[in-house]
């Protein structure tokens, strides 16, 4: 499963990137207010970090104003992906930007049926958003599980990329149902690091480490 990073924070992805974990980032407008800085500014600073896919969001409410946005998103770095909204003119959107090249990745999506249209439409991504789901007691998880079936039954070209993910566990369960990729917020991709085990075990090896060193500088100062 690819991760990506759902973030605009500069810091984080080049982390992130060092590792060579970084395959991606989506963004929405709440996103790159976070970091305060200027949309085309920090869109092309994250171009110039990764190599992979950018998704980059606007306001547009009509498929022409869609469009337009999106035209002029892909003038801002490579693999610039447009984001737009489950709608009807946002997939009017879609067959157009995908016709032109520019891949598209619809976003806020919450149920099978809009999955389903979003990949007879064309899109290259597609973003069921797990978070907001269970934050309504709704099963997040399960509406990936249900979307993977779909795309498969017919032979969709669209990737889903689990999003609105907010806990390890989303991204261990997306991974076991097989989605394609995983956007996860900078918070949660530092605790996909961490196990209390791993720290027990890596301090108790070094103690031992300075432990044998000091014997043995015991026995040979004795000699
Ligand atoms: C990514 O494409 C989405 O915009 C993002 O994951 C939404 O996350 P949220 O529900 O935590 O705002």
């Amino acid at each position: 499963m690819k991760i990506f990073l759902d973030s605009a924070n500069t810091q984080k992805i080049k982390e992130a990137a060092a590792m060579g974990l970084c395959d991606g980032i989506t963004t929405n407008p709440t996103i790159i207010l976070k970091e305060g800085r200027d949309h085309k500014e920090v869109i092309k600073e994250i171009s110039a970090l990764i190599l992979g896919p950018i998704s980059v969001e606007g306001i547009g409410e009509t498929a022409d104003e869609m469009v337009k946005d999106a035209v002029e998103f892909s003038k801002w770095g490579k693999n610039i992906v447009a984001k737009v909204p489950m709608t009807k003119e946002g997939l009017k959107a879609v067959r157009i930007l995908e016709a032109k090249g520019i891949p598209t990745n619809v976003t806020l999506v919450f149920s099978p049926a809009q999955a389903l249209l979003a990949a007879k439409a064309g899109a290259s991504y597609i973003s069921p958003f797990v978070g907001r789901l269970d934050d309504i007691s709704q099963n997040g998880m399960a509406l990936i599980a249900g979307i993977l079936t779909i795309l498969k039954n017919y032979g969709f070209k669209s990737q889903v990329i689990v999003a609105s993910v907010r806990s390890p566990m989303h991204v261990v369960e997306a991974a076991k149902a097989g989605a394609h990729i995983a956007t996860v917020p900078p918070d949660v991709f530092d605790k996909l690091f961490s196990h209390p085990l791993t720290d027990k075990g890596i301090k108790s090896f070094i103690g031992d480490y300075k432990k044998a060193n000091s014997a043995l500088g015991e026995v040979g100062a004795k000699k």
